[in-house]
């Protein structure tokens, strides 16, 4: 049976830390599916399809990956992909205990589905979607944390 993973995420936007993930977890998998949380209630900058369409411009047609957007519940998703894992990177101690919570939770929801965490590296270990999201709004260098891709686009936004 193929192992197949979900990773889920916002990736609004995607930066190097979840490409970092992505690039150390193809080796653990037969498929990951890189799966954009779309949540109609979700305070986006970026709309769904828009940032499906970035993280597949960046991943090319990288082998066993693909990119989908989902909305409802992770477990319920990973099921009908049947994915029997989910990954999950975790930055510092902080993520944790927001990590544990839905562990526990996907967990009581889908007892057969194994959530999977990878450490970040270090260098990665400070940065969030919402920190480059602020770097490029006040004008600093997000040189090495995301694609230039990502920082076109999120300058092309901000500018409305
Ligand atoms: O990029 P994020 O914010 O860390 O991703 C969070 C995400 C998308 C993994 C999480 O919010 C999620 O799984 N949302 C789907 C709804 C769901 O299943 N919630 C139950 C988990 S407690």
């Amino acid at each position: 049976m193929p192992r197949i993973a979900v990773y889920p995420g916002s990736f609004d936007p995607i930066t190097n830390g979840h490409l970092d993930i992505i690039r150390r977890s193809r080796g653990l998998f037969d498929l990951i599916i890189v799966a954009v949380n779309d949540n109609p209630s979700g305070d986006y900058l970026f709309r769904g399809e828009e940032r499906v369409r970035m993280v597949k411009e960046i991943l090319g047609d990288l082998s066993h990956i693909e990119v989908e957007r989902f909305e409802g519940l992770l477990v319920d998703y990973a099921r009908d992909k049947g994915a029997g894992f989910i990954i999950r990177g975790l930055r510092a101690l902080s993520d944790f205990e927001y990590e544990f919570q839905m562990d526990l939770m996907n967990r009581r929801l889908n007892p057969h589905i194994e959530t999977i965490y990878l450490m970040t590296n270090q260098e990665y270990s400070y940065l969030s979607s919402s920190i480059i999201k602020e770097m490029v709004r006040l004008g600093g260098s997000t040189s090495g944390l995301v694609p230039d891709s990502v920082r076109e686009k999120l300058l092309k936004k901000m500018k409305g």
